[in-house]
């Protein structure tokens, strides 16, 4: 599955001055993805949620270069209102990297302006709804350029394979409530080279889940998550855990099917644990977590028992704690957190979100 074509460049036509804006989300996955070869593939299949209050909005406005100038790419990139060199830099790289897939993009200029709903640097990755947002721009463009798509689904598709290649999480974004990205007999049509919406597969308490996040530190992580990835290599249990990863996905998928809170839940903190598990496995070692982490989910834990609410935590590469719940849960978990769990949180910050709908054009 490429989407290589060289075919895609432009005649001699003048593109006048055009805008075309995304918004999309960032996603938290229940199944991790770990390790990953070749260009941007996954070592094992992963599912994830599709957020709603954390996403990103990027705008780009293209034309027609100046006559006479050179190939190559040419964006002039804005986060938050302010030109961001380093950004900037990343996308070039990016667009570069891209460029068999959209060869016409060495023939426009054009003007990126980007912006987060969360404080940047809150301790979020935003790579998933940056790069999902920018996938689908560019999407976008093509369809308003060359009109290649015969259908929806074929452009959300391609939109998901172009995220991909920007940040391996990210494919997962585009579609709303619950995505698999990776080969897995579990659904039908999942591929490594873009993920499928699976929403309608699971049971609706599902369907309206929450994800409040606790910004336990918004300090910048020590290994980002390419590196943790390029270390999952010399790995000593990573041919067990990508093992693993495929089974616990046969294993959740039929919870949710189910509705079976208590199984769901006891996959997905394995889960998150594992992936933990890996860095301090990894050589050299290293621990996200953060000591209050590990408060909340003593403190999350014992919550749970006392007063039965399905409530489960899981982490992304970083030390924030994720807690999902059914939404009959929401006063309840809520009072808790505030009472409870926010003074371990930095500047006692913490954000409530729920799955929601995906990408959308703006
Ligand atoms: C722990 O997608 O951020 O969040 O492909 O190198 O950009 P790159 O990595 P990234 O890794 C995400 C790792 C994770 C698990 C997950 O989202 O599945």
């Amino acid at each position: 599955m490429e989407y290589a074509n060289p075919k895609l460049i432009l005649g001699s036509e003048i593109i006048e001055p055009t805008k075309i804006a995304w918004r999309s989300p960032s996603n938290i996955a229940l199944i991790k993805y770990w390790g990953k070869y070749g260009r941007q593939l996954p070592k094992n299949p992963s599912i994830s949620f599709t957020l709603d209050a954390a996403f990103t909005e990027t705008e780009i406005e293209y034309q027609s270069k100046a006559p006479g100038t050179a190939q190559g790419i040419d964006i002039d990139f804005f986060f938050e209102g302010q030109k961001n060199d380093a950004f900037q830099q990343k996308i070039e790289k990016f667009f570069h990297s891209i460029l068999d897939v959209f060869p016409f993009l060495g023939q426009l200029k054009m003007t990126i302006r980007s912006s987060n709903s969360f404080p940047h640097s809150a301790g979020i990755a935003s790579s998933a709804s940056a790069m999902s947002a920018l996938a689908m721009c560019l999407c976008s463009i093509e369809h308003q350029l060359f009109n290649p798509f015969e259908s929806d689904e074929a452009f959300l598709r391609k939109g998901s394979y172009v995220a991909r290649l920007g940040s391996g999480s990210a494919c997962r974004s585009i579609f709303g409530g619950l995505a698999v990205w990776g080969e897995t007999g579990e659904v039908k049509g999942a591929s490594n080279y873009y993920a499928v919406p699976v929403a309608n597969q699971v049971h609706e308490i599902f369907h309206d889940f929450h994800d409040d996040i606790l910004l336990i530190s918004k300090e910048e992580k020590e290994v980002s998550s390419r590196a943790g990835h390029g270390l999952m290599d010399e790995n000593p249990y990573a041919k067990l855990r990508y093992e693993q990863a495929g089974r616990r996905l046969h294993h959740l998928m039929q919870a949710m099917k189910m509705g079976d809170l208590e199984r769901f839940g006891s996959i997905v903190e394995n889960e998150a644990l594992t992936l933990h598990a890996l860095m301090m496995t990894s050589n050299p070692s290293y621990i996200l977590m953060k000591p209050n982490t590990l408060h909340a989910i003593e403190k999350l834990r014992r919550f749970r028992k006392e007063t039965g609410h399905p409530v489960y935590f899981t982490l992304d590469a970083g030390p924030n704690l994720h807690l999902l719940y059914p939404h009959a849960s929401v006063d309840a978990v809520q009072t808790f957190i505030k009472s409870e769990l926010a003074s371990l949180c930095e500047k006692e910050h913490w954000i409530a979100d729920q799955v929601g709908q995906g990408a959308r054009e703006i």
